[in-house]
């Protein structure tokens, strides 16, 4: 069944998403897409800097961007990049995610080569212990 949350939804919108990262530098472009309690999906691109460190990824992107429009529920979060490797979210995407999910929250990961085929886990098998205040 196809609902918002389901990987054949969210991985087209963090595709055309990854259209517009702007990645210079490394040239890893980076999409994502992420569908918030009320079945909104929001979606985010990677942004680097010519000062490397402020770069910011697409999973934050798009997470800022729902918690900016009164989101603070992910239901789940799909992540492409254009060739290799496959984007698993960075260490500091998932501290942030968990900020905002539960640890059954699924994570899609795809290579926008290859959409169809998806991988698929959870926030809690990626991020294990989450630090929480
Ligand atoms: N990147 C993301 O957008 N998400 C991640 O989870 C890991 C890395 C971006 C940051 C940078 O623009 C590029 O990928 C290479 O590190």
């Amino acid at each position: 069944m196809t609902t918002p949350t389901s990987p054949e939804m969210l991985v087209p919108r963090a595709v055309e998403a990854s259209g517009n990262a702007y990645a210079p530098f490394s040239k890893f472009q980076v999409g994502a897409a992420i569908v918030v309690e009320d079945g909104s999906v929001f979606v985010g691109c990677n942004v680097e800097n010519s000062s490397y460190g402020l770069t910011l990824c697409a999973e934050r992107n798009a997470i800022f961007a729902a918690v900016a429009a009164g989101h603070r529920k992910l239901k789940a979060v799909a992540v492409v990049a254009k060739g290799d490797p496959l984007p698993w979210p960075c260490g500091a995407c998932r501290q942030v995610i968990a900020e905002f999910a539960e640890p059954d929250c699924p994570i899609y990961v795809a290579s926008v080569d290859n959409p169809t085929h998806i991988e698929s886990t959870t926030l809690g098998d990626l991020l294990p212990h989450s630090f929480r205040l």
